[in-house]
């Protein structure tokens, strides 16, 4: 009876290769595994043999039936809706499955754009600290410590002398306490403020931006500022400088563009105003060529300093500056 079973089941097995259509597979249901099959009749018979011997075979057959059982199943699948059809599963005109491409952040991609702009200009690029002396993000900007101006910057402090630095202007004195003039730089980075609703977040990227050399005035700031504007935003933006104040500048403006959100109309990502300040700027005081050793009679010179994420905002119209800080892929994929 051992030897039935396996000739059983080297002829199933071979008989099951060369089954290549449903019907034939069925014909191979009906005679191994149906009710007249033949393993059927194995079990039958096993009546027959002596009682020593049925619990072997017994198993035996019950090991083939499972087999056949799986064999028949697999070959079931072959036939099955859409499944493993030689041609399509062979077509090698059908387009591959492309991996999900990464792309750079809207935020980077921002910045190297500002970056470029100020680099066909003249600009070169200078990097720093995040972690800041006091000294150079505010007592060498004519912020000594008991200025009031501390208060216009929620700062993170480190200890008493070192700071999240709260803006990139300590470049300026960075740059200038190394190089004689003239210099031009931009300085690209992150900033950090204790600071969060729908236009500011508590670490954001700003771009500063020095010029210092004979004979600068505030109409070089205004023209460069407004090549920057028209470079970024396209020829026709609106834009308007409005008289501010910083300490480490005199005269000092900050620039507005027409609210994209709004058209100009009033939102609250413009707080109802219709603009939206980008940069802060000036003509660089006299007070901090003092700490970097530089002749106020002879130089002079423009500084700015961009909100990144404020471009970006206006370039793409995002009315939520948290957009940018939430890794939501689907977002993030647009630009
Ligand atoms: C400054 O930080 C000055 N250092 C700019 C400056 C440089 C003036 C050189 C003169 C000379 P202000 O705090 O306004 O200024 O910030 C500059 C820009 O950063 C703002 O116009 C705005 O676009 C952006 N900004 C400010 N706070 C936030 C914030 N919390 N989140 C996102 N963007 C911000
Ligand atoms: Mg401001």
């Amino acid at each position: 009876m051992k030897d039935r079973l396996l000739e059983i089941e080297r002829k199933a097995s071979r008989e099951l290769e060369g089954v290549t259509d449903p019907e034939a597979l069925e014909q191979f249901r009906v005679r191994y595994l149906g009710k007249k099959g033949e393993i059927t009749s194995i079990m039958r018979d096993l009546g027959r043999l002596p009682p020593q011997e049925r619990p072997e075979v017994g198993k035996l057959a019950n090991r083939l039936k499972e087999k056949l059982n799986r064999l028949f199943e697999e070959k079931k699948r072959d036939f099955g809706p859409g499944r493993r059809d030689e041609k399509a599963f062979l077509d090698v005109s059908l387009p591959g499955r492309e991996p999900p491409r990464g792309q750079l952040h809207p935020i980077t991609q921002v910045l190297e754009e500002v970056c470029r702009i100020f680099v066909r200009m003249g600009y070169r690029i200078v990097k720093g600290p995040n972690v800041e002396l006091d000294y150079y993000n505010f007592e060498a900007l004519n912020i000594p410590k008991d200025h009031p101006a501390r208060d216009m910057q929620d700062t993170f402090y480190i200890s008493e002398n070192v700071v999240l630095r709260t803006h990139t202007s300590p470049m300026q004195v960075r740059t200038m306490e190394r190089h004689p003039p003239p210099v031009a730089v931009i300085a690209p980075g992150r900033v950090y403020r204790r600071d969060s609703d729908v236009s500011h977040t508590p670490m954001f990227h700003q771009v500063e931006g020095l010029l210092v050399d004979r004979g600068v005035t505030f109409g070089d700031l205004k023209g460069t500022l407004t090549s920057f504007v028209h470079q970024m935003f396209g020829k026709k933006t609106a834009l308007r400088f409005r008289p501010s104040f910083f300490p480490f500048t005199e005269p000092s403006a900050e620039v507005d563009i027409r609210c994209v959100i709004c058209k100009g109309e009033g939102c609250r990502t413009c707080g109802q105003t219709g603009w939206l300040e980008i940069l802060g700027s000036g003509m660089v005081d006299p007070a901090v060529y003092e700490f970097v050793d530089y002749d106020p009679e002879v130089y002079s010179g423009f500084a700015f300093g961009l909100g990144i994420e404020r471009i970006a905002m206006l370039k793409y119209g995002i009315d939520d500056i948290h957009m940018f800080f939430r890794n939501d892929i689907r977002f993030l994929g647009q630009f």
